[in-house]
């Protein structure tokens, strides 16, 4: 439809006008798909309508990568680029489609019939390379050299395994309908008790949060619970953004009513009226089967008013995220919710007493929240009898790279990576395995020495290695780390929201070193400045994510510091093998020929001196704060990338004074 043309503009946002603020984000959605994308006209239109300042709406549509202020297509092509798919020729694949229309990565074409561009993790690891289609016509999709096409109508197949189907009883079979998951049996009796008593048996079970932060489920629900207030709320997070995770898409998609389930029964412990699920809008596919299960659960009288006459009232409510990795995080996620950009907020306060709109919420992960109705139904201390007295519980994990057979598996906690990579049929092709990212982007590397490792919460904490929402992504021995290391840095220089300082320039920093390295360009002392900016972000930045934008690079230095050497030119890895070898026999780290470098004496516990190790100097300034934050080595002038931070902090800046300027000439 004509960007000029907003006669059907009014009918396609009125359901979100009584939401006020918070319709912000529906109405922008409904907005782009009458006309592909969102010119001023229509920014103004919907600004006026929803009484939000226009300045902000501008700030809002710049904010997520899915809005577009420019003549953009209804129908666009997105080529996941990320590392799983980076390895299936995602970049051959993308440029292929590019030149068969014509088009540059990125561009629109003239007629704005199409609109191609590379994608952040689409969540589809599983079966990289993997291409998500918008707003296409079924006759159009297209094949491309093997890559899954997924749009609103295509889901994507799910592949389950592993020796548990507690969690995933229903999964890898299309979706369960109500009739067949039943009617909700672990909430009908969480019913019949006492919401403490529920809260209590949350605790026993001693279950932890699924989505990365691993915080006891049962202590986040009491501190909600005994928060006075008129109106509490519950948050499902399915923004599922984290590179390599793909579990919660599965146990939406193919069992919506186990979340339900979980999110009713928190509600009831906690006394949540109002509940919200806040889904990546790369799931299209996944947001029609949610609204069937809760229309489902509605006609069957388990969500409205006054829910199965026990007086208990509960609703939720969908809510489309638009290509904003950092609304994952919590409270970022609650500005999402109320029609603002997803700026994390500073805690405390903490949800449980500050969540949305202001009011005590408690927000679980998918995973999690499948978790509770188990626990109910089972009683904690059977519950407690799968997997181990720390880590309890059923996990899913979602493997991917190069495995024979990638998919979600659900395991006890304890199981050894040796025994789950077994599972998914060992390293794809015969070759030998390099290393393992766990916990996703945010994540570290392992290596063949951690196989016999057991994945719990507390034995991977023991080996630096982060559990996170289960990332378990293989390499073979041929990958080049340099390569993944640089789609890491990417995608975290683009998704950065710009608020705090270390982490809107360190990621912007730490891309352009190892976009560097992995062309072969490495500079005197990169190696040294990229630890600087390494640790300053995790030291200094304000959420999670800044503070974990760097360790999956720390961890790799300390693996494979020879790949960070500023040779000036890109070693093969016959070479980096060579050097490893010859360091293994002369028993001296890699580490100590660079520059920048010390070599330090390891100490005993009694504090002797006993063997070199490899210690880079750390310099150390004191902030205002009186907090140790480690010094920024001056880095080259940065290259221009179109993140969310430079889109955020320049041209947000820029809009307001249009906006400003605007206003000031009428
Ligand atoms: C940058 C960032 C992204 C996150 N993304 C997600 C996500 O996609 N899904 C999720 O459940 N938690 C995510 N989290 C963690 C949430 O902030 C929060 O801890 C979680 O939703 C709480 O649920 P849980 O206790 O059930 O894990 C993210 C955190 C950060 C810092
Ligand atoms: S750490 Fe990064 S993502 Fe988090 S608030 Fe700061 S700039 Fe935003
Ligand atoms: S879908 Fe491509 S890396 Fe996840």
């Amino acid at each position: 439809m004509d960007e000029h043309n907003l006669s059907f503009l009014q009918t396609a946002i009125e359901p979100y006008i009584p939401l006020g603020r918070s319709g912000l984000l529906p109405a922008l959605h409904a907005a782009q798909n009458l006309y592909g994308w969102v010119s001023e006209a229509v920014a103004n239109e919907i600004a006026k309508t929803l009484r939000v300042p226009p300045a902000d709406v501008h700030g809002v549509i710049e904010f997520y990568s899915l809005f577009y202020d420019k003549p953009t297509s209804r129908h666009v092509i997105r080529v996941c680029t990320d590392v799983a798919c980076g390895f299936k020729n995602a970049d051959g694949i993308l440029n292929h489609i590019c030149k068969r229309h014509g088009l540059k990565p990125g561009q629109t074409t003239e007629d704005l019939s199409l609109t191609i561009e590379p994608s952040p993790c689409l969540g589809l690891c599983e079966h990289a390379p993997a291409v998500w289609e918008a707003g296409s016509d079924q006759s159009s999709v297209i094949s491309e050299n093997g890559a899954i096409h997924v749009s609103l109508n295509r889901r994507p197949p799910s592949i389950v395994g592993g020796p548990l189907r507690l969690l995933t009883a229903n999964c890898g079979n299309g979706t369960t309908s109500l009739a067949k998951y039943g009617k909700y049996s672990a909430f009908t009796k969480a019913l019949g008790m006492k919401p403490e008593e529920i809260v209590d048996e949350i605790k026993a079970s001693g279950l932890v949060g699924r989505g990365g932060a691993a915080f006891p489920t049962g202590i986040k629900w009491e501190g909600a619970a005994k928060t006075q207030s008129d109106q509490k709320y519950i948050v499902c997070n399915a923004d599922e953004s984290e590179p390599g995770t793909f579990k919660d898409r599965v146990l939406l998609l193919d069992d919506p009513h186990r979340t339900v389930e979980g999110m009713l029964i928190a509600a009831y412990a906690i006394g949540a009226s109002k509940g919200y699920i806040y889904i990546r809008a790369e799931y299209p596919f996944i947001i029609p089967v949610l609204e069937n299960a809760l229309k489902e659960s509605r006609e069957a009288g388990l969500l409205g008013e006054n829910i199965l006459g026990s007086g208990f009232s509960f609703d939720i409510e969908i809510r489309v995220g638009a290509g904003a990795y950092i609304c994952g995080e919590e409270t970022a996620l609650f500005e999402s919710i109320e029609g603002k950009r997803g700026f994390p907020r500073i805690k405390p306060p903490f949800p449980t007493t500050h969540g949305v709109f202001g009011k005590p919420t408690v927000i679980n992960n998918v995973e999690t929240l499948c978790n509770v109705p188990l626990i109910i139904a089972k009683g904690s201390a059977e519950y407690r009898t799968i997997g181990t007295e720390k880590s309890p519980g059923p996990k899913l994990f979602c493997v991917s790279g190069d495995v024979a057979r990638a998919g979600v598996y659900e395991v006890p906690f304890g199981v050894t990576l040796r025994e789950l990579l077994e599972m998914a049929g060992g390293v794809a092709g015969g070759k030998q395995m390099q290393s393992v990212l766990f916990g996703g982007a945010a994540g570290a590397f392992a290596t063949s020495a951690h196989l016999d490792v057991k994945m719990t919460f507390e034995d991977l904490r023991g080996v630096g290695l982060p559990l996170g929402s289960g990332v378990v992504m293989v390499f073979d021995e041929t990958r080049d780390m340099r390569d993944v290391l640089k789609r890491l840095g990417h995608f975290f220089a683009h998704e950065s929201c710009g608020k705090c300082y270390p982490c809107q320039m360190g990621t912007q920093r730490q891309m352009e070193i190892l976009a560097r390295i992995a062309e072969g360009k490495t500079q005197k002392d990169d190696l040294v400045r990229l630890q600087d900016v390494g640790w300053t972000m995790t030291d200094a930045s304000l959420c999670g994510l800044g503070q974990t934008a760097a360790s999956a690079v720390l961890s790799a230095m300390k693996l494979w510091p020879e790949i960070f050497r500023d040779e000036g030119r890109r070693l093969a890895l016959s070479e980096v093998e060579a050097m490893k070898d010859e360091s293994a026999k002369s028993g001296k780290p890699a580490l100590s020929k660079v520059e920048g470098l010390k070599v330090g004496k390891k100490k005993d516990e009694s504090g002797k001196k006993v063997a070199k190790v490899a210690r880079a100097q750390k310099p150390v300034k004191r902030v205002a704060a009186g907090k140790k934050v480690s010094k920024v080595s001056k880095a080259p002038k940065a290259s221009k990338v179109k993140t969310k931070a430079t889109k955020n902090v320049t041209k947000t800046k820029v809009m307001k004074k249009k906006v400003v300027a605007k206003k000031s000439r009428k």
